[in-house]
């Protein structure tokens, strides 16, 4: 009998979640209505982004900028070797040509220069993904770029031709609550698409939203009415505005997708949205730091803290994934470490294979060895449970156990 049981994941349900979710269940409509629109209010609040529009998912938001972008099999599209397939699937669903690009050592993010090397007249879009939560370095990205598509970039569209450079979506999956320069994400890239699954820091159980951002002179509001009616099959009136007697007729302009939210899902996420600075995000912030002043204090050089801020330029992590690198070591190694914690009933975790170490992937031709800091740090890395209502003793178990185990294999 182990002393506790710890899960990698324990969704939090804030109080409110249970009324809101009843009012949906009463009010006879459970699909796509008020209170997805209220969520997309309130992201478009602690965003700052210029428009806001929710999804069935993550992938569906990142889907739908790529492919309003107009990409298909004459356009290169980067997305960084070290994330979830989702980032990369997309691209192949799109008809795209997947470029990956290897990360940097000490966040994870997008190398720039090995970006920058990687762009070709045909590079149309860049998916960047703040990984583990720390917002990639998009200032620079952005002023590197403007640069270079004013000399290079050859536009395929008129939209294409009006933004002057390749589209810059953030794969904000794990970022929500993160900062960069004074501003939060949702304001840094071109599209950010965020993930409500059931294990990011705010859950609809699936859901995602896509924050809308483009410089002038889009129409921001006008981009937004648009993939609205591509994510609902193309269709003119949504289901809501269907239901009003009298008012069933309807068009078809486009071959959409199903790709909507219903309420009863935004339900959940706005209630953990208008709670998730007090209740969630300091909450991991908490845990985050003290997992890395122990695991310092105790093991030093041993291990490699992740970074939950930076000075330059000044970041700040949305606390979602605590990767842990210990330093030197094999995958073997790290996943013996994984058996022993889950004998003491501790589910640690690991993110991510790279897509280079991927099955699909590898078929394309991509090989681990191409991207060797991605490939390092994969090998090192093992993620610890963070989430609202993990106890002070049991994040002390952890790292009781956590530090007995590396001294002893280490
Ligand atoms: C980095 C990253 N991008 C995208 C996704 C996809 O999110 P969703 O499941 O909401 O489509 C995930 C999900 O885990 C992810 O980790």
């Amino acid at each position: 009998m182990t002393r506790f049981r710890i899960p990698f994941v324990r969704p939090y349900i804030p109080l409110g979640a249970y009324d809101r979710i009843r009012q949906v269940l009463d009010s006879g409509w459970l699909t796509t209505g008020p209170v997805t629109e209220a969520l997309e209010q309130l992201l478009q609040e602690k965003t700052g982004a210029r428009a806001v529009l929710c999804t069935s998912s993550c992938t569906a938001a990142l889907f739908l900028a790529l492919n309003w972008w107009g990409i298909g099999p004459e356009d290169e599209v980067i997305v960084p070797v070290y994330t979830y397939c989702a980032t990369a699937n997309v691209v192949v669903h799109c008809g795209g040509r997947l470029r990956l690009v290897d990360v940097r050592s000490a966040d994870a993010t997008i190398d720039l220069d090995r970006l920058m090397e990687a762009l070709t007249p045909r590079t149309r879009a860049i998916l960047c993904v703040d990984v583990f939560g720390m917002p990639a370095l998009y200032p620079e990205l952005m002023e590197r770029l403007q640069e270079w598509g004013r000399q290079k970039f050859v536009p395929r569209t008129e939209r294409q031709e009006r933004l002057g450079r390749p589209l810059v979506i953030a794969d904000a999956a794990h970022s929500l609550g993160g900062w960069l320069a004074g501003k939060p994400v949702g304001q840094w890239a071109d599209f950010t698409a965020f993930s409500f699954h059931a294990v990011k820091n705010v859950t609809s159980g699936e859901g995602g939203a896509l924050c809308i951002h483009l410089p002038s002179p889009f129409d921001n509001s006008a981009i937004r009415q648009e993939l609205k009616i591509l994510a609902l099959h193309g269709q003119t009136t949504d289901a809501r505005k269907k239901w009003v007697e009298g008012k069933w007729r309807y068009d078809v302009v486009a071959h959409g997708w199903k790709m909507n939210m219903p309420d009863l899902l935004a339900a959940l996420a706005y209630e953990s949205l208008r709670v998730y600075e007090k209740e969630i995000l300091s909450e991991r912030k908490r845990q985050f730091t003290y997992y890395s002043r122990v695991l310092q204090e105790e093991l030093g050089g041993r291990v490699c803290v992740p970074l939950v801020q930076d000075v330059n330029p000044l970041r700040e992590s949305a606390y979602h994934v605590y990767a842990l690198r210990l330093v030197g070591w094999r995958s073997g190694q790290r996943d013996a470490l994984i058996a022993r914690l889950a004998e003491d009933g501790i589910q640690a975790n690991v993110h991510f294979v790279p897509l280079s170490g991927l099955t699909a992937f590898r078929r394309m031709g991509f090989r681990p060895e191409d991207f060797p800091v991605a490939w390092r740090f994969f090998e090192e890395e093992i993620s610890l449970p963070v989430y609202p209502g993990l106890t002070k003793e049991e994040q002390d178990y952890v790292l009781e156990r956590l530090i007995h185990h590396v001294r002893q294999m280490g």
